[in-house]
């Protein structure tokens, strides 16, 4: 049986004292994780101190939250995939990017590219607004969303469904929304390619999720994993999620 995939996306919530203390705790707790692939997406300036601290745990992987377009140049500010030593993983178009930083699906694709083409996988986040979802238009803002995947071959590619209603909220779907919404994915994504590359593509869900509800979301039979928020940047809240696929 696969391992359930925890994306724990940290956001700005933790600073590098308090990442390493997480990564030591979780070194004396390891067990706790034997049933779940993690992955942690630091704040990009504790990346390097957290990959230190992991090299005993080689095991759990690591990713940036976000990424430049460019490589290399004059982009002040920007934070480049060849920045670090080796990172796993780089989140694109998070629901915060897209609406706290005005990305567009032009710039989401334009940093799917550059992430795969530069050998890392990504995890494409997509997913409705509540006045989407109340207008009826979930299915064809997830549509527009994945518009932008290339129409060959793709690999290092994961889809996180995350409605942008959930994030923080507390509100998490009924497991028939969910259902729906990554089958529509799925269908799509088998629309684009061969079978052989949609068995490749994990389906994560993010929003909300806590350990009081992981149980009910892994009755999704799509379900790969999750992404997680405010729920990953506590140890004690982590661990009690890996925990119950225990
Ligand atoms: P949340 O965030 O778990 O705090 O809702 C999820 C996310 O933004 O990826």
């Amino acid at each position: 049986m696969n391992r359930t995939i925890l994306a724990a996306n940290w956001k700005m919530y933790l600073n590098e004292d308090t990442s390493i203390d997480f990564i030591k705790k979780m070194s004396s707790d390891i067990e706790s994780f034997s049933n779940s692939e993690v992955i942690l997406f630091p704040s990009h300036t504790c990346i390097s101190q957290v990959q230190k601290e992991l090299k005993k745990l080689n095991d759990i992987k690591i990713g940036m939250q976000d990424c430049d377009i460019h490589t290399k140049g004059a982009y002040t500010g920007g934070v480049s995939l060849h920045g670090l030593s080796h990172i796993d993983f780089c989140i694109v178009g998070h629901s915060e990017r897209r609406l706290l930083y005005n990305e567009s699906d032009e710039v989401v694709k334009n940093k799917l590219e550059t992430v795969i083409s530069n050998g890392v996988n990504a995890i494409l986040c997509v997913g409705e607004t509540k006045e989407q979802k109340n207008d009826g238009n979930t299915f064809t803002v997830i549509d527009a969303q994945l518009s932008i995947l290339p129409k060959d071959a793709i690999s290092r590619l994961t889809i996180a469904y995350e409605p942008v209603w959930s994030i923080g909220s507390g509100e998490v779907p009924s497991n028939k929304y969910i259902e729906d919404v990554l089958s529509y994915i799925k269908n799509k994504l088998k629309s684009l390619y061969s079978d052989e590359i949609v068995e490749k593509i994990n389906l994560l869900y993010g929003g909300s999720v806590d350990k009081d509800n992981i149980n009910r979301l892994l009755e999704v039979k799509l379900i790969d994993g999750f992404l997680i928020g405010s729920a990953s940047a506590d140890f004690e809240s982590f661990k009690a999620i890996a925990d119950k696929l225990n």
